[in-house]
């Protein structure tokens, strides 16, 4: 049995998501304000490296960043609904460009949907 991360294309897929999903969160006006200001490339490493590993590829996350506990890494941000739309709607975007099987398209979206749900730390 191949693993998600297998399945999905491996770390190529993982590589070309996230690159996608930053050229969207650099022009976004929610979103762009609460990003490192000199390091989105880092940033967009770091998201890579979990997303890999939680679909099942590498624990580079775990070995740089160790537990990942996202709700409170998150916690530094002014994440409300229209934050978490705005981190949808771009992963929206580029997931709807990228060739996936539609049952792992389906996982995919799911999984994200309810994490970013998770990340929410404001009221509207
Ligand atoms: C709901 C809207 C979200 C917003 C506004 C948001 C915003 C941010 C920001 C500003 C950072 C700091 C960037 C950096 O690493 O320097 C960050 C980090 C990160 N985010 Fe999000 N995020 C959201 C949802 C998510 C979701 C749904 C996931 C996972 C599926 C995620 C995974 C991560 C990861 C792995 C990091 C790096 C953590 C670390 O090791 O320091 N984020 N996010």
């Amino acid at each position: 049995m191949s693993t998600h991360y297998e399945q999905l294309g491996g770390e190529a897929f993982f590589a070309d998501l996230v690159s996608q999903f930053y050229a969207y969160v650099a022009v976004d006006p929610i979103l762009r304000p609460m990003y490192p200001e000199t390091d989105m490339k880092g940033a967009a490493t770091r998201l890579q490296w979990f997303l890999e590993q939680y679909w099942g590829g590498p624990t580079t996350y775990q070995e740089n960043r160790g537990h990942p506990r996202l709700r409170m890494r998150h916690a530094e941000f002014h994440i409300d609904s229209a934050a978490r739309d705005a981190w949808l709607n771009a992963m929206h975007a580029v997931v709807d460009g990228m060739d996936i099987k539609p049952e792992l398209r389906a996982e995919l979206w799911t999984y994200l949907e309810m994490a970013a749900n998770s990340m929410v730390n404001q009221p509207d």
